[in-house]
């Protein structure tokens, strides 16, 4: 009988070391090399004198260590990982680096991270079955990892309740409480009541935006969860409409840079208010009142620290007195009004009608959405939650780490990108 034996990747195993006068060079068995200076290797020390095993935690005082440390002799383990007994002022100290979790840190990699995968009109939202997402960590897994690359997916079959819904969006991490109260919204076509709290709860065509833009903490993931959908007309009544946000923030960098850098640096003001608002908490069988007035200063288009557009806050609706310099204000309504019509383009955006027990769920940082109008006959429920990016992220990262097989002492501190390395790890 032929026992298989998992072993990791020849990118993960160390060929050879040298040593050199500032760090060590290591040549991995596919020939790629990795310098990691001694500084560095030195505060990453993984020792029980510099790391505590039990809460992860580093132990290490950065103020006692050399600023120069000396290696003294450089080995590979018997289980192929680095092996580093220090000199100089430290003599004696030791220190094993698992290869892999090296090789998850060589800068080069980690330059080599891939993009997101933009997508346009012609995208097919990939979609999941609601028990499996539930019951399967490696279908939550891929829906996760669907999530990260093309920012929306579909989930059916979800049970057409709030329990449903809850149960979905609780499978990443907890709801983020809304400051109206309850912690799940409803869009019902209906309900005249709903029609005044929100712009997008009334029945025109609602132009694609982002949501929550007039919050500090813009929310990232949101759970549209279709519950009824009734049309004595067939047509195409609020049917969804998603456009990829970084799409569309490319297309604006190629085709009007000086748009861009303009709705990238510029500040734009965003306003809620929500006076006089009363509403039914179920969970303790109460009314409350409560007033909400919300205003957030920031760029239409966020960029992280490598320069690569990250967040949208795009949301028209909802837009309040830009206070730009007045000679400014002529070309940044020009910059604005190229965005709008560039977003609105037919061949960006996918549409689809969200049928009962299905959930679209998006990354709100990145997809705008909206949907076409509506008549008085449609009959339409959605009810919605939001999760935050934290909480999102962090299931990520740590299911990620299930995969990786390797320690927490190894995993705690990854980065996302280290962590999807060493995800990929094994052979099989
Ligand atoms: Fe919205």
């Amino acid at each position: 009988m032929i026992t298989l034996v998992q072993q990791v990747k020849l990118a993960f195993q160390i060929n050879s070391v040298v040593k050199t006068e500032k760090g060590v060079v290591i040549i991995w068995k596919d020939s790629h090399e990795t310098f990691f200076d001694n500084l560095w290797l030195r505060d990453s020390c993984r020792c029980s004198e510099c790391f505590q095993h039990d809460t992860l935690g580093k132990n290490i005082d950065l103020l006692q260590i050399p600023l120069a440390p000396k290696i003294d002799r450089v080995s590979i383990t018997q289980e192929d990982n680095l092996d580093i007994i220090w000199g100089g002022e430290e003599q004696g100290h030791h220190s094993v680096y698992d290869a892999s979790w090296l090789r998850a840190h060589c800068s080069k990699v980690l330059a080599q991270k891939p993009r997101p995968q933009l997508w346009d009109g012609s995208f097919e939202v990939p979609q999941f079955d609601y028990s499996e997402v539930l019951n399967d960590d490696e279908v939550l897994f891929k829906w996760l990892n669907k999530l990260y690359k093309t920012g929306a997916t579909i989930i059916n079959e979800t049970p057409k309740t709030e329990e449903g819904l809850k149960s979905l969006a609780q499978r990443i991490g907890m709801i983020r409480p809304r400051y109206h109260p309850t912690n799940i919204f409803k869009l019902d076509t209906t309900d005249e009541a709903l029609h005044k709290i929100n712009p997008s709860y009334k029945s025109d065509r609602l132009y694609l935006h982002a949501d929550y833009a007039a919050y500090d903490n813009a929310a990232t993931l949101i759970f549209l969860h279709c519950v009824e959908y009734e049309n004595p007309d067939k047509d195409e009544q609020a049917y969804s409409l998603i456009a990829d946000g970084l799409k569309i923030a490319e297309l604006l960098k190629e085709q009007k840079p000086e748009y861009f850098n303009l709705l990238s640096q510029e500040y734009v003001p965003f306003y809620r208010r929500r006076f006089s608002v009363q509403e039914e908490i179920p969970e303790n069988d109460s009314i409350y009142n409560y007033q909400w007035e919300g205003y957030h200063l920031g760029h239409i288009i966020n960029l992280d620290t490598q320069g690569e557009v990250r967040l949208l806050r795009f949301r028209s609706k909802l837009r309040a007195p830009f206070l730009l310099d007045p000679d400014k204000r002529q070309q940044f309504y020009e910059a604005y009004r190229y965005f709008m019509t560039l977003i609105e383009q037919p061949e960006y955006i996918c549409r689809f009608l969200m049928a009962p027990g299905q959930v679209l769920v998006f990354n709100n940082r990145r997809i705008l959405h909206g949907r076409t109008g509506y008549s008085n006959s449609l009959r339409r429920v959605v009810n919605g939650v939001a999760v935050d990016e934290e909480a999102f992220r962090s299931r990520w990262r740590i299911l990620l780490g299930r995969k990786t097989g390797m320690s927490d002492v190894w995993l705690a501190g990854c980065s996302d990108y280290s962590l999807e390395i060493l995800a990929d790890r094994m052979m099989f």
